[in-house]
């Protein structure tokens, strides 16, 4: 009971949602136990790399991206689909460094390792890739008139932020329940929307997140409310949104609410700011907005516009909004908005970017990717219902949502003080380690969640990957 959803069908995966939370199954136990003894004895490297970073890392390890249990995998290298680890094992790689690889693994290690040697990858002064790669974005998103290159999601989702209220210059900002837009004190994953979890609040003072109000994912009613609320306060500066919804959009937002947040911005008069950092140059060369025909006032890039290399993020939008930016040779400094970032707009990343957007225009990689993901997709529902896993299974395009825990969607089910939220979110969590876990012996590291993703390396192999699947499928109760 486990369909092929169609990810524009909010009702369907809600109603699917709901059946996977209710309905819930794990992987036996015997099965679980399996996965940890192949762990502890193919994996025997990175066990004792992870407790040797424990010394000297808090934790052991910085990045989250992944399944991380029962301890980091230390990865030597990765090529093409794959990724090999210090102990010689080979995955699949469908995790794809969180999405930013769509061509693959070190697709231009060579063009960027020649680059090192000839040009270097810092001076701290202009290059000639910083405007090439600001005009591929201007050219495929007709949103954005101009383009600031920063060094990560987070920092574009802050100076998008600084920008509306600037401009606007009033300070409420809203943001979808469940939404990741980085990990600054204001938008830390929780903060505004959970004042209670302590943990996302250590270090952090209130006021710098009580001025952003958290709404329901496709509820126009809550949405407009909370405009008229800020009047009170002065007015919203910016609505801020996933464009494909939460967690890459595994609660995916309807057409109708993405048609009201344009009118209701307007109406209010707030900037309607669209965090793109996962989809844009992977949803199409247009990102979310060409898919919802939507235009929105800013768009937050990420990791993808360097093509998977370091620093990456961006800001972009309405040449009247984004000529408040300060930083480089401008009159009246007094009345702009500060940014800066030593390793922003960096040679070897602008470079990097400019080739990997120039190479999937070229080869017409998201139409490849979105028929093979189409594919896959199809072929793991299929799988789901064969071995009885209540799942959900939708994509957008090469996003890939395979979900046996429903996470994402407890809070639209269960309320807050309910005692079954904390039962089931405990439970989910358990569930969704558990799968990455099996997957990852079983041949496949997945990102972490229940979302992952096909890049063009992978793309070919996907027939050889639903053998990892089907092998983890068999395992469940
Ligand atoms: C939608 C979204 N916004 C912002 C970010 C933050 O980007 P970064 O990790 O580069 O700071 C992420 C990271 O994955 C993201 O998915």
């Amino acid at each position: 009971m486990s369909k092929y959803l169609d990810c524009y069908d909010y009702a369907a995966i809600h109603a699917q949602a709901e059946h996977v939370v209710k309905h819930r199954k794990k992987l036996r136990r015997d099965v679980v136990q399996k996965y940890l003894d192949w762990f502890d004895t193919h994996c025997a490297t990175s066990k004792l790399r992870f407790q040797q970073a424990q010394e000297v890392i808090p934790g052991g390890i910085e990045h989250n991206l992944a399944n991380n249990h029962p301890f980091p995998i230390s990865i030597d290298r990765a090529e093409g689909a794959y990724l090999y680890d210090e102990d010689g094992n080979r995955y699949y790689d469908l995790l794809m460094a969180g999405g930013p690889t769509i061509l693959g693994n070190n697709y231009f290690g060579k063009e960027c390792a020649q680059f090192i040697i000839d040009k270097a990858p810092l001076t701290g002064l202009y290059s000639e890739y910083e405007r090439k790669l600001a005009e591929l974005v201007c050219q495929y998103y007709p949103s954005v008139e101009m383009f600031r290159m920063l060094g990560s999601g987070t920092e574009a989702d802050m100076i998008g932020v600084r920008l509306a209220r600037a401009f606007t210059k009033k300070k409420e900002i809203i943001r979808i329940r469940g939404g990741y837009h980085g990990w600054s004190d204001q938008f830390i994953y929780n903060a505004s929307e959970a004042p209670e979890d302590a943990a996302c609040l250590n270090g952090i003072p209130v006021e710098c997140f009580q001025s952003t109000h958290c709404v329901e994912p496709n509820d126009i009613e809550a949405l407009e409310q909370q405009f008229i609320e800020n009047e009170k306060f002065g007015g919203t500066a910016a609505f801020v949104m996933e464009a494909i919804g939460q967690d890459s959009g595994a609660v995916p937002l309807t057409r109708e609410y993405h048609a009201a947040a344009r009118e209701l911005c307007k109406k209010y008069g707030a900037l309607l700011i669209f965090d793109e950092v996962v989809t844009a140059f992977r949803l199409g060369m247009g990102g979310a907005q060409a898919e919802f025909g939507s235009k929105p006032d800013l768009t937050i890039f990420g990791k993808i516009i360097g093509g998977g290399y370091p620093c990456a993020g961006g800001v972009g939008g309405r040449r009247e909004i984004m000529e408040m930016l300060a930083a480089g040779i401008n009159k009246n400094r007094d009345k702009k908005v500060r940014v800066g970032g030593t390793l922003s707009a960096n040679p070897l990343t602008a470079y990097a970017g400019c080739l990997t957007i120039e190479e999937l225009a070229k080869t017409n990689a998201h139409e490849t990717l979105a028929k093979a993901s189409d594919y896959f997709m199809k072929e793991i529902a299929g799988l789901t219902e064969k071995y009885d896993v209540p799942a959900l299974v939708f994509n957008h395009q090469s996003i890939l949502h395979i979900d046996v825990a429903g996470s994402q969607h407890i809070p639209t089910i269960y309320k807050k003080d309910d005692p079954e939220f904390a039962r089931q979110s405990k439970e989910a969590s358990q569930c969704v380690m558990e799968f990455a876990m099996a997957l990852a012996a079983e041949g496949t590291i997945i990102s972490g969640g229940g979302k992952t993703y096909l890049s063009c390396a992978t793309a070919p192999l996907v027939d050889e990957i639903l053998g990892s699947y089907e092998r983890v499928f068999k395992g469940f109760e």
